[in-house]
């Protein structure tokens, strides 16, 4: 996900955009958080119009949506503020309807925006991931006790989404009122984070307010930080999320990578010289899902070629099965 490194950026700040892309009707419009160039993939902040609806469909790209307020309607059911969707490629949701109206940040992960009508899943989709969750009233606040090592207390958790294969996140998350962490951080995923309400305040990029966000790849140094009055907010990352805590503002991300290599030398010294070994054939295979492309990030077989100049392939056939079921 080659996003360029968007912090801060406050969507009060721009106008709604109708959408014009096709399957999608009238009645619905954006704002761009970020962007994927190359894929489509993109985040964005979207309005319904009362009254808008839609048949039943599906994407051809994993789908979130985070309802920010009104309300949205699948078939006879109705879903408030606070309501988390993932909905996998090809998985058929019911009729769309928004009767009053409503505001929802959108994601699509590995592709565009895309809309194709039907009543009936992608013969590859995974409906048994599709995921249905009210964030505000059908969960508990936890500590973040996924992520190593751990941020200051005050901030709190509520994990909608882990990717069983990457460990990507989509979580609510909040800081409570001054809170505070002196430290500075870095990861080796991206981060990417919406205010719904309040203002956290960063030592690099300042204030972000509520309808603040960011896109912020691998390698950026960020902290320390803090919030007066508190935050609530939507995150995600695309890895596991490992805080590197230092206090060196000065350090680039390129330093910040090697420090990160460093470690994992230290922490996994078998497992790295694997890695880096120049045997011709050392590149990561794993044989519960063969046909996992760590290129793309999706599972599909490809032709590929190491020194020892044979091409071949490791999958059974070629096929995307996780992401994308776009034939
Ligand atoms: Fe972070």
């Amino acid at each position: 996900m080659p996003r360029p490194h968007i912090e801060p950026f406050v969507d009060r700040d721009v106008s709604f955009k109708r959408l014009r892309l096709p399957g999608f009707g009238r009645g619905m419009h954006y704002k761009v958080l970020s962007l994927d160039t190359e894929s489509g993939a993109c985040s964005l902040t979207v309005r319904f119009d009362a009254g808008y609806r839609r048949p039943p469909g599906m994407s051809y790209s994993e789908m979130e949506l985070f309802i920010l307020a009104g309300s949205i309607s699948y078939g006879d059911v109705t879903y408030g503020k606070g309501n988390y969707f993932f909905v996998p490629p090809g998985v058929a949701m019911p009729a769309m309807t928004s009767e009053r109206g409503a505001e929802a940040l959108l994601f699509y992960n590995y592709g565009e925006p895309s809309f194709l009508e039907s009543d009936e899943d992608h013969s590859e989709a995974l409906r048994d991931q599709l995921i249905i969750v009210d964030a505000y009233e059908g969960l508990q606040w936890r500590i973040a006790d996924f992520v190593r090592p751990s941020v200051a207390p005050g901030c709190m958790v509520k994990l909608l989404r882990s990717d069983p294969l990457t460990h990507a996140h989509s979580l609510l998350y909040c800081m409570t009122p001054n809170y505070w962490q002196d430290n500075i951080s870095y990861h080796d995923c991206a981060e990417e984070s919406y205010h719904i309400y309040g203002t956290s305040s960063m030592m690099q990029f300042g204030d972000l307010p509520t309808g603040g966000y960011f896109w912020r790849p691998a390698w950026i140094n960020h902290g320390a930080f803090a919030s007066e009055l508190g935050v609530l907010g939507f995150g995600r990352t695309d890895s596991t999320l490992h805080n590197y805590f230092h206090f060196n503002p000065w350090s680039t991300p390129e330093e910040n990578r090697q420090r990160a290599a460093a470690q994992l030398r230290r922490y996994k010294p078998n497992l790295y010289e694997w890695i880096r070994s120049p045997d011709g054939h050392n590149h990561p295979h794993d044989f519960e899902h063969p046909g996992y492309d760590y290129d793309s990030g999706v599972e599909m077989d490809h032709e590929h070629r190491h020194e020892d100049g044979q091409p071949h392939s490791h999958g059974k056939k070629a096929r995307s099965r996780r992401r994308s079921t776009r034939a």
